[in-house]
């Protein structure tokens, strides 16, 4: 990987000389911003890009998600949820976790993760467990077969992201409606799932700052969310616990996702990433400091992000879903003592059992 001092010229060469660079030095996916519109000035292909229409894209759309940002009586839109800080040893710190499945609940939630994951897979191309095996008989053809690029890695993510905003979305909704409803309180569930499916859009804004999918992709992102949004309505007012339990396996399949684009990206699998630079509107989000806004930082904030995540669900996930109050929003009689939070700073990744926080 470059050292942090190249990543840094690399950086610094992008703000003064954006065209320069972009056309002669990275080929990647770019836009400008001229203070007006941005502009796209060259999408990036990667030579050994794959031929799946699932990673098809064009140059001319980047500016329809982000339309423009100086309308003539207003300037900028904060975030509705201030991302809290991280700092850099808590973003390393992030560990790969699985809880292990003590009920048919649990059994259920976690066999769906897999079946998702496994479709996801063949969609993507995604080949790891093949790819590492195959590797240690002989690591050359392994790369040529199942190597991961910059392109499928960012396909990936992008086609995740957008799944990924709906299951806080669809829980806050139903115990929104569920409180209006039953006449009472809702005890703080419901700003905590908005917040996520808010943070998981963020990733997904992020990314397509970096890439535009495709018609294929699209089409297929349209069809997920019809039959996810559907399935999680459905499934969350059968049993919310087995639903928190399932976005908190899904959630571990996303750290251990970016744990690995994080590590191809140190073994310098990835050359394209190592001197890309964080989007504008990600280093404002996570408030990323200085010296620390590359796209390897960019992957630490979201991992993290993943990881709270999963922290979360697996905590909501054995609480009593009609009475328990939001650990995460609640204040502590004894605050010295490690508990849940709105950060990473306490973060447990297989969730608070039940005895812990209520
Ligand atoms: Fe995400
Ligand atoms: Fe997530």
């Amino acid at each position: 990987m470059a050292s942090r001092g190249a990543v840094k010229s690399a950086v610094a060469v992008h703000s003064q000389q954006p065209a320069a660079y972009f056309n002669n030095a990275i080929k990647s996916p770019l836009v400008i911003h001229t203070g007006r519109r941005p502009i796209c000035l060259a999408t990036y292909r990667h030579p050994t890009a794959s031929k799946r229409y699932f990673s098809g894209t064009g140059p001319s759309g980047i500016k329809e998600f982000f339309p423009e940002p100086n309308a003539p009586q207003t300037r900028i839109t904060q975030p509705a949820w201030k991302h809290p800080i991280y700092s850099q040893k808590q973003l390393e710190d992030i560990v790969i976790a699985h809880r292990q499945a003590k009920d048919w609940s649990d059994w259920v939630a976690l066999a769906a993760v897999r079946t998702l994951r496994w479709g996801l897979d063949l969609a993507t191309g995604y080949k790891h467990d093949k790819a590492v095996s195959l590797g240690k008989r002989d690591p050359q053809q392994a790369v040529q077969k199942y190597a991961m690029t910059e392109r499928k890695y960012m396909n990936r993510n992008i086609f995740l992201e957008s799944v990924a905003g709906v299951p806080g979305m669809v829980a806050g909704m139903l115990r929104h409606l569920r409180s209006m409803r039953r006449m009472r309180r809702d005890n703080g569930w419901i700003e905590t799932l908005l917040e996520e499916s808010y943070n998981e859009r963020m990733h997904l804004l992020t990314f397509l700052k970096m890439r535009e999918p495709g018609w294929f992709m699209r089409v297929m992102v349209l069809c997920a969310q019809g039959v996810f949004f559907n399935a999680m309505f459905v499934s969350y007012l059968v049993s919310p616990r087995t639903c928190h339990r399932f976005v908190g396996y899904l959630e571990e399949e996303a750290v251990l996702t970016y744990t690995r684009e994080i590590a191809d990206l140190d073994a310098g699998k990835l050359p394209e990433w190592e001197t890309m630079a964080a989007p504008d509107l990600a280093v404002k989000y996570w408030n990323m400091p200085e010296g620390y806004r590359t796209m390897r930082d960019l992957l630490l904030y979201i991992r993290a992000d993943e990881a709270k995540h999963r922290e979360v669900n697996h905590t909501l996930g054995n609480l009593d879903q009609d009475d328990d109050p939001n650990p995460f929003v609640s204040e502590y009689k004894d605050p010295s003592q490690p508990h849940p939070s709105k950060g990473i700073e306490y973060l447990k990744p297989t969730g608070w059992e039940r005895k812990e926080v209520i």
